[in-house]
């Protein structure tokens, strides 16, 4: 049996297609939510709109300090483990919920699977870097996205015959949804003209716990609405921010978080993507979409090479400017990464079965 686990928003587009297909294959998996979203905005929805089955084991962590989540996550988790004793355990990303599953498999020797290895900023001061380098260290199988992930972990020393450039298998969520999400014109409700409006989000604590930093941004976001009208779905980490602040946004449209169909048929007819997500920089990379990285560096520096993300950091000035080229630029600028197909997640699957089937031998 097949241990799948996801925790956090970003998750459950990552893992879904390998989810599913676990499940078309007929291979047995027990799936795991960790709990540590939990709002109907941050995670049912996504299990209703991506088709995700219902969870196995509900975990139910919640929120809560770093070590405090991630120790929540464990030993809940290992209880898991030792009912159940999975041949192997698939987590993915770089969430506090993919650390702490794949050490506790880790450390009653159960083989895991890490989808997005080797992704590195190299930035330690990211709470998803320290959790990238772990996860990938105790990992059997690691799959990665884009080729920097392979030479990452290679100068880290793992060994080749460990890492699989599988492509994106956030993207084949996005490739298989992406009618569906255009066909709801969400952009029709919202009152805005196709290619005409910015997106942004905003949520990593570099950004939005520093109040300074925070109002930088919000300056920068002003400034750039003059141009270019700008919705904003706020996090609820980054509400609270906000909340605390006390400045006012306007022209910015703050608005509770989005369901993924919305947000994906939104960030497909934008102008331009603000944002200091990772997983928003390679789903606008898949979409053509220029896109501005509120961040100073990207683990995914694939997105950069292919055209259509620019780091513009956090200070106002490099962030105006970069969007008022990011506004110019046109689809045809960019290209799209190998491996992005959609066929992601049957690669990897291909991988696993061959992997059991071997072990079982051995
Ligand atoms: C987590 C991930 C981050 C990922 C992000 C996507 C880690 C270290 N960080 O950050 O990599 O990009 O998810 O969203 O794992 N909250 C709610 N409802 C929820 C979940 C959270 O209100 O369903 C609030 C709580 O106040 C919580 C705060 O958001 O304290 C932060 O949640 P947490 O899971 O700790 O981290 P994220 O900032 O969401």
């Amino acid at each position: 049996m097949i241990c799948t686990v996801v925790g956090a928003r970003p998750n459950f587009m990552k893992m879904a297609p390998v989810i599913l297909e676990l499940q078309r294959r007929g291979i047995a998996q027990t799936f795991v939510h960790t709990g540590q979203h939990y709002d109907a905005v941050m995670s049912d929805i996504f299990f209703a709109e991506l088709g995700l089955p219902r969870p196995d084991i509900y975990l139910g962590v919640g929120s809560g300090s770093h070590a405090e989540q991630t120790a929540r996550v464990m030993l809940a988790f290992e209880k898991v483990c030792l009912e159940h004793r999975p041949e192997l355990v698939v987590v993915g990303g770089d969430v506090n919920s993919t650390l702490a599953c794949a050490l506790s498999a880790a450390k009653l020797c159960i083989p895991v699977a890490h989808l997005e290895a080797g992704l590195r900023s190299f930035d330690r001061s990211m709470p998803e870097e320290i959790n990238r380098i772990l996860t990938d260290h105790v990992s059997d199988l690691l799959f990665t996205s884009e080729p920097s992930g392979n030479e990452n972990l290679h100068k880290e020393g793992v060994a080749w015959q460990k890492i699989h450039l599988v492509g994106n298998c956030m993207i084949d969520s996005l490739r298989t949804h992406l009618k569906r999400a255009l066909e709801r014109r969400p952009w029709t409700e919202l009152g805005l003209q196709p290619g005409e409006f910015g997106l942004v989000t905003l949520h990593r604590p570099a950004a939005v716990d520093d109040p300074q930093t925070l109002e930088g941004l919000r300056q920068a976001l002003r400034e750039i609405a003059e141009f270019v009208p700008l919705l904003f779905p706020v996090h609820p980490r980054t509400r609270k921010c906000i909340e605390a602040l006390g400045h006012d946004w306007t022209p910015v449209r703050l608005i509770d978080p989005l369901g993924y169909l919305e947000f994906l048929g939104l960030m497909a007819k934008a102008a331009v993507v603000l944002t200091d997500s990772g997983g928003i920089q390679e789903e606008t990379t898949a979409l053509r979409v220029p896109c501005v990285t509120l961040r100073s560096n990207t683990e995914r520096p694939i997105t950069v090479q292919v055209g259509s993300n620019r780091l513009a950091g956090t200070r106002r000035d490099g962030i105006v400017s970069a969007a008022r080229e990011a506004v110019m630029r046109k689809a045809e600028e960019f290209l799209i990464p190998e491996l992005w197909d959609g066929q992601a997640a049957r690669r990897v699957v291909n991988i696993v079965q061959h992997w059991l089937l071997a072990r079982q031998a051995a």
